[in-house]
């Protein structure tokens, strides 16, 4: 069975799916970190890329997955770059590489035959992105669109930074939150997008163990309905 949470930057899609995965004793598929790869090979070779530059290197570099435990592990040319993923460098980059059509075919089609290979030897799999449940996985069993004020959203960010000790500036978060939904949904090829199947959840008020028992009960009502 394959569940898709989408939604903007922020919206917790990443810490929910997580907990939601080891709840139901899935395996977890962070698409975001897949795009981030591709980001960082974009930017080793220059941050002046133009879309053929970008679509060049998607082309030539190889992404995997590989599963330590219920951790994800990204493999950009067979090296694990999962810590390398997540800086300001490639949040600013990543929503401008990501629009690009050649990257986004070639990580659909990764995304694709990981869960096929999951969904084959009889697990579940909770994917989150921006497009699972409108293009990656139409046919996912149950579909989630996780939405939160960008305020919220920046604000999370910020205390998730200050709470790491590292250093936050709470405006330029702020501006990243929304330059991002902007390109998000903006874009031409899959944009951010809920679709109509989805269940909204606005996490502005919610705990992190109301959206986790929201997703879980929903999924265990689904699966008792229909004998997903
Ligand atoms: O979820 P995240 O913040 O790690 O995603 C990083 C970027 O990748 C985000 O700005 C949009 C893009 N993305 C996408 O276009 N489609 C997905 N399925 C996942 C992420």
């Amino acid at each position: 069975m394959i569940i898709a949470l989408d939604g903007p930057a922020g919206a917790g899609k990443t810490s929910t799916a997580r907990a939601v995965a080891k709840g139901l004793g899935y395996f977890y598929m962070d698409t975001g970190a897949m795009y981030r790869a591709i980001t960082l090979a974009v930017l080793n070779e220059s941050e002046s890329y133009s879309e053929v530059d970008a679509a060049r290197i998607s082309d030539a570099v190889s992404v995997d997955v590989r599963y330590i435990q219920e951790q994800m592990l990204v493999l950009l040319n067979g090296e694990d770059v999962t810590e390398l993923l997540r800086t300001p460098w490639i949040n600013k980059h990543v929503s401008t590489v990501s629009s690009f059509k050649a990257v986004r075919e070639k990580l659909v089609d990764i995304q694709r035959s990981v869960a096929r290979h999951m969904i084959d030897e009889g697990y579940g799999v909770v994917v989150d992105g921006r497009d699972i449940g409108t293009v990656v996985f139409p046919e996912a069993a149950c579909k989630f669109f996780m939405i939160a004020s960008p305020e919220v959203r920046a604000q999370r960010r910020y205390d998730e930074l200050l709470g790491q000790g590292k250093p936050a500036d709470y405006d330029e978060i702020l501006q990243n939150v929304n330059d991002r939904d902007a390109i998000d949904s903006g874009r031409d090829v899959a944009p951010l997008r809920q679709a109509d199947d989805a269940l909204v959840l606005d996490t502005s008020t919610m705990s992190f163990k109301e959206q986790v028992s929201q997703v879980i009960n929903t999924v265990l009502e689904r699966q008792e309905q229909h004998d997903v």
